[in-house]
């Protein structure tokens, strides 16, 4: 089966390098199709040309994410007041316009093609994804489920198994998510979208239950597929790419050569 791999971007000055390293591992991965959603008005050529110059198959959107503090159910765009494993905030919840984006996108593409067969994985931009992981998202039947390192305030966030069942799962953040997974830990038959055409990702979800909103549609806990030698070995890491300090050239006193013309 073809691998759709949907992945959300937003310009930082990290971008570029995330990005490299991603599609250099996915250069490696067979029959693979990459979705990539700007969110932004518009495409920028950082993003067009890197994946020109990849040659992966890909299909390249846009959407931007419309941000307002607001926490009454009725707004379609909401950010709602988060407390995570560290500090309250506004959680204003990321990729998901992108992601549904790119499920119509999917939607259409497959009720075109005379093969429909194919895994959707939800990437994040800047994980660590060995290519171990794709092998095992092929032998998804509904929905495959797997570890996830260093996410959650674990070393790893794990379904439970036993006797080749998912019995429960080892989190300590949110544990009472209907799934308690990163979006790094499961793949859905592509099919089942065009069963389920109304499945989407929602903004009006707390953080954590994107990943719930969207497995809701297709599975119970009883049907997920424990992958990744029964879910005991890590093929993929929620790595974070730490946000650079760069000196602002207008404060320095000794000027330094402008360097607006270089990509980065
Ligand atoms: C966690 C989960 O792993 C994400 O899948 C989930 O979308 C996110 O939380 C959430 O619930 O908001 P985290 O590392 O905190 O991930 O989030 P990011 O990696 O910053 O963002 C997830 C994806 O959305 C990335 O591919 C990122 O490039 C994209 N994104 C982020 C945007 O498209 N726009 C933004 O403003 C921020
Ligand atoms: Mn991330």
């Amino acid at each position: 089966p073809v691998i759709y791999g949907i992945t959300p971007t937003y310009s930082r000055l990290a971008q570029k390098a995330d990005l490299t390293r991603l599609s250099q591992t996915l250069m490696h991965v067979k029959n693979f199709h990459w979705v990539v959603i700007e969110d932004s008005t518009e495409k920028t050529k950082l993003v067009a040309n890197l994946l020109k110059e990849s040659n992966l198959k890909y299909t390249h959107l846009n959407i931007k994410t419309h941000r307002t503090k607001h926490s009454t159910v009725m707004d379609i765009n909401i950010c709602l007041f988060k407390t995570s494993l560290y500090n309250t905030s506004w959680y204003c919840a990321s990729g998901v316009e992108q992601r549904n984006l790119a499920l119509d996108w999917l939607k259409g593409y497959l009720q075109k093609s005379e093969d429909t067969r194919g895994v959707v994985y939800f990437m994040d931009d800047d994980n660590t994804y060995s290519l171990k992981v794709f092998d095992e998202m092929r032998k998804v039947k509904k929905v495959g489920v797997w570890p996830v390192g260093i996410v959650g305030g674990m070393r790893v966030e794990m379904p439970l198994v036993s006797d080749g069942k998912v019995s429960g799962f080892n989190a300590w953040w949110k544990p009472f998510r209907p799934f308690p997974i990163d979006m790094a830990g499961f793949a859905i038959n592509a099919t089942l979208f065009l069963e389920h055409p109304e499945a989407k990702f929602s903004r009006k979800v707390q953080s954590g239950f994107q990943e719930s909103e969207i497995l809701k549609y297709f599975a119970t806990k009883e049907d997920l597929e424990p992958l990744a030698d029964n879910c005991t070995k890590v093929y993929v890491w929620h790595t974070r790419t730490q946000k650079p300090s760069i000196l602002n050239p207008k404060k320095l006193k000794r000027p330094i050569i402008p360097d607006d013309h270089i990509e980065v």
